[in-house]
């Protein structure tokens, strides 16, 4: 069965390299057995079995959400309004969500992660990450990432996000790359630790990350969101496939991620609900640093669903092009998991999102809009805009 799409004003296409996005406009999509089949000039575009006219929409590639926290119970709106009236941002906060989120049953915490997933088909976003990180013991993260895996490939072991109530540092260091680890394996791809200010030391998280790629894990990275203590180097070293916040970086940390094969994924939400500064998107785009942008949705820091919210502020507060925001928000994303997506090649899984407007630059343009009017993955309709 295939399905020609036309009526299509502008059609983007992104590139290998960042920012590298390519338009066309007038366009057509062909969909065949849940892969690309043509994008291109409607005018070249082949005969299908079945054609649906979109009536003058923009078409773009899914985005790729590299970096979401679904699996938590409760929430921190107190902490939140406090933030609004000065009170800053803690790691600390996260104990709150691991009491909630252990005292859920597995249902809850599905149930809750499933409703988070149908709000991001509805902002376009087709491949999503999944970490652990608010169970906290051996029991709570294996749960969290049994229900993770069920619900996406990307999957994150963040047994190491803070140290939880009731242990001793050291103990926990060695529970998170033993015991925790080795329950952790059957359901993670990835390690991810969060090294910062109140969370893991650099010591700390390299050991941790070690562990992890010696069990077969690949290492992704929090860091440098509240202070900077040094991850940089050593994520490049261990090829970390993406070091994330990214908020605080030296002169000599560009220097080190520029040519590496590391990216640098921004999580302006988190910006925007701890009332903190924006990193500079501009100056890592300009020193050839390859950008990623994810939702970070968690109930803490960055309780969005939304990747165009997440555009918005990379565009308008990171200082990217509303090209470079929207390649990091889908072939960014997918190179910040090593995987494919984010393109609409021929040959690419049949992910796409039509968007009520003209042209993809209406995401910031029109910022807080709801302008996704149906989102596709493997050429099935996930959501539409009623
Ligand atoms: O990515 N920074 C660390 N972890 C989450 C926040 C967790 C929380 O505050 O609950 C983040 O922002
Ligand atoms: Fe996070």
């Amino acid at each position: 069965m295939s399905t020609l799409y036309k009526g299509i004003t502008s059609l983007v296409l992104t590139g290998e390299k960042f920012g590298d996005v390519q338009i066309i406009e007038d366009a057509a999509l062909a969909v065949s057995d849940a892969l690309v089949s043509y994008s291109g000039k409607a005018s070249e575009a082949p005969e299908c079995d079945e054609v649906i006219d979109l009536g003058g929409k923009c078409v773009i590639p899914g985005f790729v959400d590299s970096h979401a926290h679904l699996i938590f119970a409760g929430e921190r709106s107190e902490e939140f309004s406090h933030r609004m009236t000065g009170k800053p941002y803690a790691a600390g906060g996260i104990r709150n969500t691991v009491r909630a989120t252990r005292a859920a049953s597995e249902a809850e915490l599905r149930d809750n992660a499933e409703k988070l997933i149908a709000e991001f088909y509805a902002s376009g976003i087709t491949q999503f990450e999944i970490k652990s990180g608010y169970g906290l013991d051996v029991e709570s993260e294996t749960k969290a990432l049994k229900i993770a895996a069920d619900l996406t490939e990307h999957t994150t072991f963040l047994g190491a996000h803070v140290v939880p109530e009731g242990i001793e540092r050291k103990e926990y260091v060695e529970l998170v790359k033993t015991k925790m680890l080795q329950a952790a394996l059957p359901y993670a791809k990835w390690i991810d630790v969060f090294c910062d200010q109140g969370a893991f030391s650099l010591e700390e998280t390299k050991e941790i990350l070690e562990a992890g790629i010696s069990a077969g894990l690949k290492p992704r990275l929090h860091a440098n969101q509240i202070a900077n203590l040094g991850a940089v180097p050593m994520a490049v070293e261990l090829d970390c496939a993406s070091i994330d916040h990214a908020t605080h970086l030296s002169a000599e940390d560009v220097a080190v991620l520029s040519g590496s094969e590391t990216v640098v994924t921004l999580l302006p939400g988190a910006e925007f609900s701890t009332r903190s500064d924006y990193p500079d998107g501009r100056r890592l785009a300009s020193a050839g640093i390859t950008l990623a942008i994810a939702t970070d949705c968690n109930p803490g820091s960055s309780f969005t669903t939304s990747m165009p919210f997440c555009i918005s502020l990379a565009v308008r507060e990171m200082g990217l092009s509303p090209e470079q925001a929207l390649w990091a928000a889908t072939r960014g994303g997918a190179r910040a998991l090593r995987t494919q997506g984010g393109n609409l090649a021929v040959g690419d899984r049949a992910d796409f999102v039509v968007l009520d407007a003209p042209s993809h630059v209406f995401i910031s343009y029109r910022p807080g809009v709801q302008l996704v009017s149906k989102t596709f993955i493997a050429g099935k309709q996930v959501f539409e805009r009623q």
